[in-house]
């Protein structure tokens, strides 16, 4: 099939390269010309375990093109996949410019009939207005607008997209849900379920299965409270729990706040829809709160661990971003500890596989290293941010080289009897 793909960001690069690994012909459009030249000359612009191999194997194949001219990819395209971003906008609303933008463009370049497909994650009725701003300049008969949200979580990319739990699909045209599914069958006879509903439908799909997620891990983490203030162990009750089918292992884990660019931006935009729609989505707001109040009490956790001695103690940060196999930093818990940690006078060293943070560059006392041992070496307390596999199973007696060191894992890497039994003074989350 012919696809256009606008915006390279996380969903359409990865969509649009794993299609293309299907069969497909696939264009990229992107407006930023630095991306596309990056892209035209080998490169990735985002970190994802396994995407730069399924670029280079479909471009070198000319299934998989990069382009600036979005007429051009739209004129030779059947489906359009609109991914662009939806950031926040000053009310906790999603900004949708960049989609009633790539809307507009579209409608000037629609020469035969062509299926929208909205990838972008989207409040209700953004499909009707996309859908209104293309009928101003196309017949209706030449165009449908369809809703697809996108499942894929940062770091599992590839095999979310190859192997998705569920394809969903908004609209109501019988014809279109066909040619969607002719799309999409290679995933279906491996597994999946196609399942369609209207276009309204969909875009709620997507934000209710997002918000229910971060309830989820909310509910775990406060769990974990109590499990560290009653002697209970919050991975056996996190098992324990998830062998109820109705409830599910997934998503159990005790960490610090969830973070990225899509839980806190997702959970905000559904309670302001709410709001317009005069619905009070009380567990949702309480989840955002839960959340931010999570930042504070793993903060205030770390100074209780240093017996609120933080000056001029040495502190290992290990993994910054805001989960494993990722570089990214948005949402990061890290993003609140480490300023405060530096500005209590602590010193700091950071280690993360994906390198050096810019976000960093100008605290005082706060520096990368290039790796783990020179991060932990003579340091006072190690923090395990994140559940990269290279942190599960360190040395540390061997690294850190100095007596009475401190670890605060905030993923539950290690065993509390393992440490116990190397003498090592281990604090970890709701155990
Ligand atoms: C999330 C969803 O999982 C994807 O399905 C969705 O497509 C994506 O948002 C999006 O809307 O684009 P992502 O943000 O990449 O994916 O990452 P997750 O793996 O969901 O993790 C989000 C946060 O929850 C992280 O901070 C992670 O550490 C935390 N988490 C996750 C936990 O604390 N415990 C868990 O058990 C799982």
């Amino acid at each position: 099939m012919k696809i256009c793909m606008i915006g390279t960001g996380y969903v359409g690069l990865v969509s649009g390269a794993c299609f293309a690994d299907l069969g497909n012909d696939v264009w990229c459009v992107d407006k930023d010309k630095e991306k596309i030249d990056l892209l035209n000359d080998g490169d990735i612009p985002i970190y994802e375990p396994g995407l730069k191999e399924i670029v280079s194997k479909n471009y070198v194949s000319g299934r998989l093109k990069f382009t600036t001219n979005l007429s051009l990819a739209v004129k030779d395209s059947d489906l359009i996949f609109i991914c662009v971003g939806t950031p926040t906008s000053k009310n906790g609303s999603a900004n949708l410019k960049y989609v009633y933008a790539a809307a507009k463009e579209i409608s000037r370049n629609i020469n035969k009939f062509k299926i929208i497909i909205n990838k972008s994650t989207v409040p209700i009725s953004t499909g009707d207005i996309v859908e209104k701003i293309i009928s101003k300049k196309v017949k209706r008969k030449n165009f449908e607008v369809v809703s697809n949200p996108e499942f894929l979580r940062e770091g599992e990319a590839i095999r979310d997209f190859r192997f998705p739990d569920r394809i969903v699909i908004g609209t109501n045209n019988k014809k279109v849900i066909k040619k969607i599914k002719v799309l999409y069958d290679p995933l279906i006879k491996k597994g999946a379920t196609f399942f369609s509903t209207n276009r309204r439908g969909a875009e709620i799909i997507k934000y209710a299965s997002n918000a229910f997620l971060a309830t989820k891990i909310s509910y775990i983490n406060e769990i974990g409270n109590l499990c560290e203030k009653s002697g209970v162990d919050i991975e056996e009750i996190s098992l324990g729990i998830g062998l109820d089918k109705r409830i599910g292992s997934r998503f159990l884990r005790v960490g610090p706040a969830y973070g990225g660019s899509c839980f806190p931006k997702d959970t905000r935009a559904m309670v302001v829809t709410g709001d317009k729609f005069k619905v009070n989505l009380s567990i949702i707001k309480s989840v955002i709160k839960s959340n931010n109040e999570r930042k504070k009490l793993l903060t205030n956790r770390v100074q209780k661990v240093l017996l609120n001695k933080i000056k001029n103690k040495v502190i290992a940060f290990l993994g910054v971003t805001f989960k494993s196999n990722t570089d990214d930093m948005r949402g990061s818990t890290s993003l609140m500890m480490i300023p405060m940690l530096s500005k209590k006078g602590a010193h700091i060293k950071y280690y993360d596989p994906t390198g050096l943070k810019n976000e960093f560059s100008r605290l005082k006392n706060v520096k990368f290293c290039n790796d783990l041992a020179t991060t932990c070496y003579k340091a006072d307390l190690i923090i395990i941010h994140t559940e990269w596999d290279e942190f599960k199973s360190i040395d540390f007696q061997k690294i850190v080289k100095k007596k009475n060191f401190k670890i605060f894992d905030m993923r539950n890497l290690y065993s509390v009897n393992y440490m116990k039994k190397k003498g090592i003074k281990y604090f970890s989350i709701g155990r």
